[in-house]
């Protein structure tokens, strides 16, 4: 069952958080590489605390619970994750980068994840398509998303993106960022349609 995610929800969601999280203090060890590359993970350095704020105050944070449990998530904010004239970006599309930065009709998925036990069965789709419904009716037009590709790749997200008719907009040059060396990144886009 898909719901809104409620403050009350933070302890579930925050241990779901930490179970994606990637270990940027593991990255040279390579067992724990192939299982992050084979699973996928979040970067992230968002507080307990923040999480809060996120769950108070994205667009939509909606939750996939199941017997009482919550087992998957995502939310969706307006974000901007790159400085507009980085030179460090390359874009592939120059009228994305000009809707990603000036349009009024584009969001951001921060993030979409599946507890491990429940993957597979199509809960981050199901969260995804509802999503899409919702923004659609508030008028957005242009759904992004970034997916990190170095120094750990995270190949579930990629795979699952593109299923999700998402294309490349930008990638990111190697830069250190959230403690990790030559962090690269992939900004995904999609229509809204
Ligand atoms: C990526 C993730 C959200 C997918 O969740 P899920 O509920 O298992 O995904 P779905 O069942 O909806 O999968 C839909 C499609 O995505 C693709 N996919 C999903 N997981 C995949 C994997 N591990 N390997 C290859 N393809 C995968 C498949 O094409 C799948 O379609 P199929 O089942 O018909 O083959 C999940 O692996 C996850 O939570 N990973 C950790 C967090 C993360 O990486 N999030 C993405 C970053 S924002």
């Amino acid at each position: 069952m898909i719901r809104k995610a409620m403050i009350n929800d933070i302890e579930n969601i925050w241990k779901l958080h930490e179970d994606f999280r990637l270990d940027v203090s593991m990255v040279n060890d390579n067992d724990y590489l192939a299982k992050s590359q084979g699973n996928g993970f979040i970067v992230s350095d968002s507080t307990k605390e923040e999480i809060k704020k996120r769950i108070e105050g994205s667009l939509l944070f909606n939750v996939w619970e199941e017997d009482g449990k919550i087992v998957g998530l995502i939310d969706v904010n307006k974000e901007i994750y790159f400085p507009e004239e980085a030179d460090n970006i390359i874009w592939l599309d120059k009228d994305l980068k000009s809707e990603y930065f000036h349009g009024n009709e584009g969001i951001t998925l921060h993030y979409v994840a599946v507890d491990e036990n429940y993957r597979g069965k199509g809960i981050a789709t199901s969260l995804y398509k509802n999503s899409l419904e919702t923004l659609k009716g508030k008028g957005y037009k242009h759904l992004f998303s970034i997916v990190t590709i170095a120094p750990v790749t995270n190949c579930p997200s990629i795979i699952w993106h593109t299923k999700m008719d998402f294309k490349r907009a930008c990638v990111t040059m190697p830069i250190d960022l959230f403690g990790l060396k030559d962090y690269m990144s992939l900004l995904f886009y999609r229509p809204i349609l």
